[in-house]
């Protein structure tokens, strides 16, 4: 059987941190709402010339020198932003060119806050499918630049970094299971409603969020994403080692981990110092899993994420 294997993971982030007393002198809000509402403490926050693709290619050279692997060895990038650089082309394809490379298939993939599942599934598609051999996956970005720092509901809540992760084909497994599913009907629920049209930038360009919506959906929808998983897999929660979640509120990510019977100590959490980081925010967490010592070789993983759409998805891998 052929899978998918992480060969090497890596990350970024951007120096500037805000905390959230520094938000507290721009909104009115306080340490003690966000801390008890979300487990969030800091967010990094870009430079003003870093770019989506600036990020994307520290976190991908930090994978692929993980991997022990030039970038003229890939022969796929996949990045999944919802802050590409531009309209288009696709960000993948200028982190190919910052890489150096010209010649292998790059695209973005969109899915928001759960891009990163559904790029690591695509991914795992064209592995299985023999399409590519060495894949280089990431998600990347800079959410700051589409929030609205006037409005408290949001702007507390985002930051900005990316994290990258090199697949290799292996008769080792590797990504056991995904599964991706979406509900175009709420789109109400989390959107940024703007489109360049006409030469003018139409509608609103920041994000505009239902939170107790959004929450409620992804409470119920994760637990039943990951049990999904787990079952088409044949697997069973105590052989899980790690959850590594989709980083957006400690509370969702307690009331998944309750819901699946596995505690907090099996959860790799950073939201307290990078906030919801959407697209990037799984891949951050799971380097940091590994450069900390607790995920090492041969553990199984669960990985799940929701984001506006919505679009969801959850992977079982061994690392
Ligand atoms: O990646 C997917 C994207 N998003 C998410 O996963 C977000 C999911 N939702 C959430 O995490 C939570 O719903 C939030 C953290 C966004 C909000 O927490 P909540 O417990 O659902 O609070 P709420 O929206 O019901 O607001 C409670 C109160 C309101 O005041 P009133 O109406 O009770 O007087 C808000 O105006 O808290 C107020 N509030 C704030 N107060 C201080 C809202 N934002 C803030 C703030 N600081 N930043």
């Amino acid at each position: 059987m052929q899978y998918a294997k992480i060969l090497g993971t890596g990350s970024y982030l951007p120096a500037k941190r805000l905390s959230n007393d520094d938000l507290a002198q721009i909104v009115d809000t306080s340490d003690e709402w966000i801390t008890t509402r979300t487990g969030i403490k800091f967010r990094p926050i870009a430079a003003e010339n870093e770019k989506t693709s600036d990020l994307a290619v520290v976190a991908a050279q930090r994978a692929l020198a993980d991997a022990g692997m030039n970038a003229d060895e890939i022969d796929l990038i996949i990045v999944a932003t919802a802050t590409p650089d531009m309209q288009f082309p696709a960000t993948a394809t200028i982190v190919q060119h910052k890489l150096g490379i010209a010649g292998c298939t790059a695209f973005d993939v969109q899915a928001v806050c759960a891009g990163f599942m559904y790029a690591l599934v695509t991914a795992n598609a064209y592995i299985k499918s023999n399409m590519a051999r060495k894949v280089l996956v990431i998600g990347a970005e800079t959410f700051s630049r589409i929030l609205d720092w006037s409005d408290r509901t949001t702007c507390v809540l985002f930051g900005d970094g990316a994290g990258a992760v090199v697949l290799g084909a292996s008769d080792e497994p590797g990504i056991i299971h995904g599964k991706l599913q979406a509900d175009g009907s709420y789109l109400d629920l989390l959107k940024v409603p703007a489109q360049i049209a006409g030469g003018q930038i139409c509608g609103n360009p920041y994000i505009e969020m239902d939170g107790p919506g959004v929450f409620k959906f992804a409470v119920k929808t994760l637990a039943k994403a990951a049990e999904d998983v787990l079952a088409e897999a044949g697997c069973t929660a105590e052989q899980i080692d790690w959850i590594v979640p989709h980083q957006a509120n400690k509370r969702i990510i307690g009331s998944t981990a309750k819901h699946l019977g596995i505690g907090m100590d099996k959860v790799i959490l950073t939201v307290q110092d990078h906030g919801n980081t959407s697209a990037a925010s799984i891949p951050l967490a799971l380097d940091e899993g590994i450069r900390s010592g607790r995920i090492v070789r041969g553990q199984n993983l669960l990985l799940e994420g929701i984001g506006g759409g919505f679009a969801w998805g959850a992977v079982l891998l061994r690392y």
